[in-house]
């Protein structure tokens, strides 16, 4: 079993004040507990409060959301890979579903994204999934494999290796709706097969992730799911005490 991976995204959530008030109270129901890994990606313009929330807790990292894919320079609205790493953040989402079908991201451009992580000393967290749509024409293993491919096509199998990748099924995104264990790992093995084409051997060790309606009710039955090392999460991560109840699933 990896070790497993619980990542909170907050989505556009949670300004600074409430986010400091949220890690306190998470602090109380969560003591350090080294056989697992919590992230969490704030709003960006909430990374310095949460930071500062968790300076005694080096065991709970930081990540922002989206980044563009230059360094810098006259993009007004955006923030790049080395400043999310200079205000603290060590990972970074990329490709979420809603960058994906509400921002029109494409293909390409996680690509970029994924590469300007990499250059920045950012871990890309790369997320893929299909549409309901996809997944009643069966085209699922085609479109995840279509959309890691392309996330990493310009990264180096080594760092491919030390990148995570979340698998969310877009129809499964904030509906209540989850996919069965069992069909997260049919999707997780394919993407598991990608991997292992992509960097060999060490693509046994890259977390995958699942997320997509993940709650304390369903999270200890996915998370025992095979290939599935860990969970993304979005609504059922914005309450304390049910966050630390996933994370201790
Ligand atoms: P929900 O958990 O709200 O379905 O969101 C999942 C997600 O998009 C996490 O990145």
């Amino acid at each position: 079993m990896r070790h497993p991976i619980f990542a909170a995204n907050w989505k556009m959530n949670q300004a600074p004040a409430d986010a400091s008030a949220f890690i306190r109270q998470f602090l109380a129901y969560f003591p350090r507990q080294q056989d697992r890994t919590v992230l969490i990606f704030p709003s960006a313009l909430a990374l310095h409060a949460v930071a500062e929330a968790l300076k005694d807790r080096p065991d709970i990292q930081l990540g922002v959301q989206n980044i563009h894919w230059e360094d810098k320079g006259a993009f007004t609205g955006e923030n790049s890979a080395p400043i999310a790493r200079a205000a603290g953040a060590k990972f970074v989402l990329v490709g979420h579903s809603e960058r994906r079908h509400v921002f029109g991201e494409t293909d390409e451009e996680t690509g970029k994204k994924a590469a300007a992580a990499i250059r920045a000393g950012l871990t890309p967290l790369v997320c893929v999934g299909e549409t309901l749509a996809q997944r009643e024409a069966g085209e699922t293993g085609a479109v995840v494999i279509r959309q890691l491919r392309a996330a990493v096509a310009t990264i180096d199998a080594q760092h491919i290796a030390s990148s995570l990748v979340a698998y969310e099924p877009v129809w499964a995104i904030g509906t209540g709706k989850t996919a069965s264990p069992s069909d997260a790992s049919a999707v997780h093995a394919m993407i598991r097969a990608e991997l292992r084409t992509l960097t060999g051997e060490r693509g046994e060790a890259v977390p995958i992730l699942y997320g997509g309606s993940v709650n304390r009710g369903n999270a200890t039955a996915l998370l025992a799911a095979a290939e599935v090392d860990g969970l993304l999460v979005g609504g059922a991560s914005l309450d304390a005490e049910g966050w630390a109840a996933i994370v201790r699933a």
